[in-house]
């Protein structure tokens, strides 16, 4: 096939530090995969800012395109799995990382990282759940293995704004559960209690660290913000309770005691969407496109490539609400 010119966001490093802007790539400069894919349309998530801002412990070599996600339709094949023209879902594994991701027009990959997009699911609702919502689908898959059910007790979400935050609240009160959502975003209330949270607490009353073991309040839940809000947390889950771990946006340090654990029986479950087993992902992007069918539109901003910078800002400031759409055009 012959070499195509598109249009990428890319990150370089200089002396002065990092840099973005959009540039003209060509496909001869991608490292030859199982598919190409054109990409229709990306997601913003937290790691992609992390890699547009010069993050060595998410991309080591610049100049680099970001982008862990991508929905689009296949234009050569070199796998019996995939036929020229099918429209595919990528999420994770390398791409994004170091390997050109998701906000450029096209990305190689190796056919064991491509899942077909679920025919109830089109490719904006695809983008709309993105990284985040796969994460939060997780979440969700574990909290259930683990018992928690919506008549023993209420759940609680942290960062509950945010991408993850917000498919959370949304999927775990469609299942049934009274949702409790921490959000340091007063302006956000009416937002959160739109989405299915039942009550919501503001980030500041779990910021200190409080005693080892506290009123049971929750039988569990989604957190993705770490540091003395999960550990306030841990505490606060009653016997046998359940809490996903996935983020680290107030800090990666989590100081607790072993009392939660060996007197009330609480779990800890750290959740990993990148190196999820592909099967799992397609469970996932299974709920998403029946028993878990959530109108995420109503959650999501659709921004072109030239809007990214001042995302990628916004999302480090921990300012974003919901998900963010990329349209490559
Ligand atoms: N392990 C995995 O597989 C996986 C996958 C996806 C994401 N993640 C991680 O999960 C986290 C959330 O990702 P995301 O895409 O949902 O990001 P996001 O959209 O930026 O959401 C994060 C939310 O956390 C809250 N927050 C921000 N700064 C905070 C602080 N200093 N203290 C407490 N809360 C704060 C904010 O919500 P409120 O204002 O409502 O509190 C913010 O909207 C990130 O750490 C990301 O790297 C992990």
């Amino acid at each position: 096939m012959e070499d195509i010119n598109y249009k990428a966001f890319v990150t370089k490093e200089s002396d002065a530090g990092f840099t973005n802007s959009i540039e003209d790539l060509s496909t001869s400069n991608l490292h030859k995969n199982d598919l190409l894919i054109r990409v229709s349309y990306s997601s913003l998530n937290y790691k992609d800012a992390l890699s547009a801002s010069g993050n060595k412990g998410v991309t080591r070599e610049y100049p680099h395109t970001p982008g862990i996600d991508a929905v689009g339709e296949v234009v050569e094949s070199n796998s019996p799995q995939f036929e020229v023209g099918e429209s595919i879902v990528v999420t994770g594994y390398d791409l994004g990382m170091n390997t050109y991701g998701g906000f450029g027009q096209y990305i190689s990959i190796p056919a064991n990282w491509a899942i077909s997009l679920p025919k109830e699911l089109s490719e904006t609702e695809a983008m709309s759940i993105g990284t985040a919502g796969l994460t939060a689908g997780l979440c969700v898959r574990k909290l259930l293995m683990n018992d928690l059910a919506p008549d023993l007790g209420d759940v609680l979400v942290t960062g509950a704004s945010g991408g993850v935050g917000s498919v959370a609240v949304m999927i775990l009160s469609k299942l049934g559960f009274r949702v409790t959502a921490l959000t340091g975003k007063e302006d956000q209330i009416d937002y959160l209690e739109s989405l299915g949270a039942s009550s919501v607490i503001m980030r500041n009353e779990m910021e200190e660290q409080g005693k080892p073991l506290q009123k049971s309040l929750y039988q569990g839940g989604v957190d993705t913000v770490g540091g003395n809000i999960l550990s306030n947390f841990i505490s606060q889950t009653s016997q046998r309770g359940a809490i996903t771990c996935c983020g680290n946006v107030a800090s990666d340090k989590l100081q607790t005691s072993i009392f939660p654990f060996i007197l009330r029986g609480v779990s800890l479950i750290g959740i990993d969407s990148a190196e999820s087993i592909l099967e799992v992902k397609k469970e996932i992007w299974k709920n998403f496109s029946k028993d878990w069918k959530i109108d995420l539109e109503k959650i999501t901003k659709e921004v072109q490539l030239d809007s990214l910078p001042h995302e990628v800002e916004k999302i480090l400031k921990g300012e974003q609400v919901g998900r963010i759409r990329v349209n490559l055009g």
